[in-house]
């Protein structure tokens, strides 16, 4: 089934209320506080909108959250029904100091077509290729460099891999520097750092490493859009995590996951600028007024573009 193309402005006004509510916190040093205006705010949205949504990947399990937990229903109950994962404030460290790259994130799809990714790690890996067997997450970095290069016509020292400035990533950027690649090391924001490799005016050809998996999966969402290369594997530290990724269905714990996997059918993703950074610039305040970017995707309608919003605040 097809999502309704009125709903694209719909989510376009979820996630820029959203980044609006968090703007107001941007430099305060308030991480909870700007996740929290940034939750209230989607929460709200969201429930005007005529569906029947439900929250696959959010703030966590009820115990956890009281707001856009796993499982809530959303919106006003009459409509298609969908599945919504939400990233209200992705990049909380941004907006509490004040830096570039803070989005708010959206991803919906027909109901049970989307992974609902538990609170773990996720290994990953995109690149701006849809042929089987270029990149892999099963590949060595040094097997994923050299094919990419060869599938450009370019020589790996051409290539600009993007990746999580974290020491567990010591030995992948060490085989970066290596194989002679220019690194783009990101402090944080792994959503923004895979989608990178999908136009050229980003140079960035590969992204890869270890973030979060709910980020992971909200990516997907937009690379399916533009028919890019992206594949996901959960990583578990503690037993807890394991216990409660078997409650969530998950039966095989080291399963590879394909995009079609992540994602299937037709999907919306959307993403605002909270504050400016590489995707889209940030909110803009003027008097009673303010300007959202947001990059959205629209699978089914070949929907894949920044929109520039004025709207009364
Ligand atoms: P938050 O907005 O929840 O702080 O997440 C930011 C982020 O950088 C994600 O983009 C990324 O997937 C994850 O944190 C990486 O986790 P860690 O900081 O533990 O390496």
């Amino acid at each position: 089934m097809l999502i309704d193309k009125k709903l694209q402005k719909s989510f376009i006004n979820v996630t820029s209320r959203a980044a609006l509510a968090a703007y107001f916190l941007v430099g305060k040093k308030d991480k909870i506080g700007a996740d929290k205006a940034a939750v209230d705010a989607m929460r709200n949205e969201l429930n005007k909108i005529e569906m029947n949504g439900k929250i696959v990947i959010g703030e966590g399990e009820l115990d956890e959250a009281p707001m856009l937990h796993i499982g809530e229903n959303i919106g006003t109950k009459n409509g298609p029904k969908l599945d919504i994962a939400v990233d209200p404030l992705e990049g909380t460290n941004f907006v509490a100091n004040n830096l570039p790259g803070a989005l708010s994130v959206i991803a919906v799809a027909n109901k049970s077509n989307l992974f609902g990714a538990p609170e773990t790690y996720m290994s990953k890996i995109s690149a701006n290729c849809s042929e089987p067997n270029v990149v892999d997450l099963d590949f060595s970095v040094k097997k994923n460099i050299y094919n990419l290069a060869e599938f450009k016509n370019q020589k790996p020292k051409n290539l600009t891999a993007c990746i999580l400035d974290r020491p567990r990533h010591k030995e992948i950027i060490n085989e970066l520097k290596r194989l002679e690649v220019k690194l783009k090391l990101i402090s944080d924001g792994d959503v923004s750092g895979a989608l990178m490799i999908v136009d050229k005016k980003y140079s960035v050809d590969l992204f890869l490493g270890i973030g979060g998996g709910p980020e992971g999966v909200l990516a997907a969402a937009a690379l399916d859009a533009y028919d890019c290369h992206f594949q996901g594997r959960l990583l578990f530290n503690t037993d807890k995590e394991k216990d409660r990724a078997k409650k969530m269905g998950i039966s095989d714990l080291k399963k590879k996951y394909e995009l079609n996997e992540i994602i299937s059918g037709d999907s919306i993703f959307c993403a605002t600028g909270i504050t400016t950074g590489d995707l889209v610039s940030g909110i803009k305040v003027n008097d009673n007024k303010f300007t959202s970017e947001t990059l959205i995707t629209h699978k089914s309608s070949g929907l894949k573009k920044i929109i520039k919003n004025e709207q009364i605040i």
